[in-house]
């Protein structure tokens, strides 16, 4: 069978309109933080919020229905939905169901895939090898995230850094020069241990203790999680350039999952990327785990960031652990 080249043509984000500011915070005297800690450490000054009563696929749709747009396709056409989360609606159905119910894609398969903050990554990679196989050909792949529905507003190493929003992306055959030229994506469960939501799932389901202790919320060794981040981002990206033989002076467009301004400051400055290449927008969205990179994405490209024929490079890091990144040549002019 011949393989096809995957690409992404067209990109779409949704934020909730309630802004959290480091005032808030600051506001908490319970939580002894400040303005200024925040933004020396995380480079954060606000982040969104869901209201009570929404959950993912109502952000996850309009982000979808934006990239669709943008694509010129309608949703009718599409073979399959990914949505990389770990803050489902519910547990089932899952958020691709929804999105797909919500978009009228009838056609289309649909899953959710669980990758923490990398699930864009992987949602992309798989949409890639249904693609490249000629299985499916129109694939959207979500990255969505309400973390405020798993944060614990009285943990202040973690409560500062989370935020919600939603990115999609609508990804196609396209023609051989364009389309993603080398992607990987990785796991260390034996390290998973410094990124957790304890209780929810089948080893501690809900029940008085759990929420008493509060155990749904996600827990984060903070300092360890870090330096890996950092060390596995930057030897994922390298690998994706090796892989496709460029060297960081070709790349035209770096996202980076945006957990700390620090970390990803620290992996650009390892690969040695020159910083006019990188688009970051962690001071407005804070981490918003799965939505990260195709909001960023999203971002990046309405603001003529990227044009067809620039090499971009997307790489994530997240819970599991899990990470990973994919290079491609942007497709969409
Ligand atoms: O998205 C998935 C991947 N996520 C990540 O990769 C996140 C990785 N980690 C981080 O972003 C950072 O480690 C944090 C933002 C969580 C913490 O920043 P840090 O510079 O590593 O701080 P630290 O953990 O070394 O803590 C330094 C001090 C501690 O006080 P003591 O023990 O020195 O007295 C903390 O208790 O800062 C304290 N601290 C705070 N102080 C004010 C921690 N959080 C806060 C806070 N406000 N919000």
């Amino acid at each position: 069978m011949t393989r096809r080249r995957a690409g992404i043509v067209g990109t779409g984000s949704a934020l909730p309109p309630t802004v959290l500011t480091n005032a808030y915070f600051e506001s908490l005297p319970e939580l002894r933080t400040s303005d200024q800690w925040i933004i020396e450490h995380t480079g954060i000054r606000e982040r969104r919020k869901a209201a009570p009563g929404e959950g993912l696929s109502l952000y996850a749709t309009e982000a979808a229905k934006r990239a669709l747009e943008m694509a010129n396709l309608a949703a009718e056409e599409l073979d399959l939905i990914i949505c990389g989360t770990f803050t489902p609606d519910v547990p089932i159905p899952g958020s691709s169901n929804l999105i797909q119910a919500n978009l009228a894609a009838k056609r289309a398969a649909a899953f959710d895939l669980q990758a923490a903050c990398s699930g864009f990554v992987y949602a992309a990679v798989v949409a890639q090898q249904f693609i490249e196989t000629g299985k499916y050909r129109r694939v959207l792949a979500v990255g969505a995230d309400l973390l405020s529905r798993v944060t614990d507003f009285t943990d202040r190493t973690t409560c500062i850094l989370f935020g919600d929003g939603a990115g999609a992306v609508v990804m196609r055959d396209v023609e051989p020069e364009f389309g993603i030229l080398a992607s990987n994506i990785h796991s260390d469960g034996a390290q998973g241990q410094f990124l957790t939501v304890p209780a929810g799932g089948s080893l501690l389901p809900a029940s008085h203790e759990t929420v008493e202790q509060r155990l749904h919320f996600v827990r984060m060794e903070g300092k360890a999680t870090f330096k890996i981040a950092v060390r596995s981002m930057e030897r994922s990206a390298e690998d994706a350039l090796r892989q496709a033989g460029y060297g960081v002076e070709d790349v035209k467009l770096f996202i980076a999952h945006q957990a700390n301004k620090r970390i990803s400051d620290a992996v650009v400055d390892r690969l040695g990327l020159s910083p006019d290449r990188v688009y970051e927008n962690i001071e407005r969205v804070g981490n918003t785990s799965a939505g990260s990179i195709p909001i960023a994405l999203d971002e990046a490209v309405r603001q003529g960031r990227v044009r067809q024929g620039d090499l971009v490079l997307l790489t994530a890091f997240g819970g599991g652990l899990t990470w990973g990144s994919v290079l491609l040549r942007w497709a969409i002019k």
